[in-house]
């Protein structure tokens, strides 16, 4: 299939990223099917797109018109079948290989055997998604950022197995999207990962050395580096238990203390701070 003839994408999971997809996707002109696990979390993942939606409206991206276009194009479901029919499938459900493989072994058998799986994984190898399938060539990572709507990168990522024409497959869709993309490895962190954990750990440590106050820290890099948001404010917009879990998989596979997260992110996990989600994190937030 070529990109311009994709019409009908699923979108598996509607947590933070996955709203966001669905959004980027409709917004594109695409008929989405986004599947939940229970009626409560398809709910949620609708009222996150209408939020969203409403905030471009403001922002004037996009016209009210539009947006109940956009809106029209998304339907939820909390049935894996009701994806049957798409063209494309991603997957951005919690980062849990387990999960992830039962998804995509599933994907395999609903779906027409020419169709592209995509995950938005940030930190399983693809090989490993691809192999419990019988198209291990069609699939590929299209790894999104936070938040999908407003960041204009799309890292595509290609296993051992991915084929020449899906990765040009998923490229032009990302061109649809609206997205420029860039091609990465199947290695942990693929690029933006791979440079943004130890800096992020850094930072983490840093703050639990004393060496400045958060605030100081972030205030250093948001002014003196031009960067939208310091490292700590972006460890509370990232999630403390994403980050930590990242970093986890990044360590576990270069062995390099770089990406080892300090004690300070994981007593936080521990202690349930994390970040904007939770309304604590380095800093606190109104709910
Ligand atoms: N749709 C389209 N555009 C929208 C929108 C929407 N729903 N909502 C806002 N916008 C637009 C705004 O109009 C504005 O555009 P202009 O610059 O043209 O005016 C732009 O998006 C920024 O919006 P705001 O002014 O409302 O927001 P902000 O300036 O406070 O920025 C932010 C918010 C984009 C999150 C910014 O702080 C930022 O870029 N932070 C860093 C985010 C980041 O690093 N993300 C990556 C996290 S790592 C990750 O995702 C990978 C992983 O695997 C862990």
């Amino acid at each position: 299939m070529r990109a311009e003839d994709v019409s009908k994408v699923g979108v598996v999971g509607a947590g933070i990223m996955g709203s966001g997809i669905v959004e980027v996707c409709a917004r594109a002109g695409m008929e989405v099917t986004f599947v939940e696990a229970t009626d409560d979390l398809v709910a949620r993942g609708r009222g996150a797109i209408e939020r969203s939606t409403a905030r471009a409206v403001e922002k004037g991206k996009l016209d009210s018109e539009g947006r109940d276009a956009l809106l029209g194009r998304v339907r939820g479901a909390t049935s894996l079948d009701e994806v049957a029919g798409s063209d494309l499938v991603i997957e951005a459900v919690v980062e849990d290989l387990g999960i992830k493989q039962d998804v995509f072994r599933r994907l395999d058998g609903l779906t027409r055997p020419e169709v592209v799986l995509a995950s938005n994984t940030s930190s399983i190898p693809i090989v490993e998604l691809g192999g419990v399938t019988k198209r291990p060539e069609r699939v590929v990572g299209m790894h999104f950022f936070n938040p999908p709507p407003i960041m204009p990168l799309l890292e595509l990522v290609r296993s051992l197995a991915t084929s020449d024409e899906t990765v040009a497959f998923a490229r032009a869709v990302g061109e649809r999207l609206g997205k420029t993309t860039v091609l990465a490895k199947d290695r942990a962190g693929f690029i933006v990962n791979y440079l943004l954990v130890p800096y992020l750990n850094f930072a983490a440590g840093m703050y639990e050395e004393g060496f400045a106050t958060a605030e100081d820290i972030d205030a250093a890099i948001h002014l003196g580096l031009n960067h939208p948001m310091g490292p700590l404010t972006l460890l509370d917009f990232i999630g403390i238990d994403t980050a930590v879990h990242v970093a986890d998989v990044l360590y576990e596979e270069f062995k390099d203390p770089l990406f080892s997260p300090p004690p300070v992110l994981k007593r936080m996990l521990a202690a349930g701070w994390l970040g904007r989600k939770t309304g604590r994190g380095f800093y606190t937030y109104e709910r």
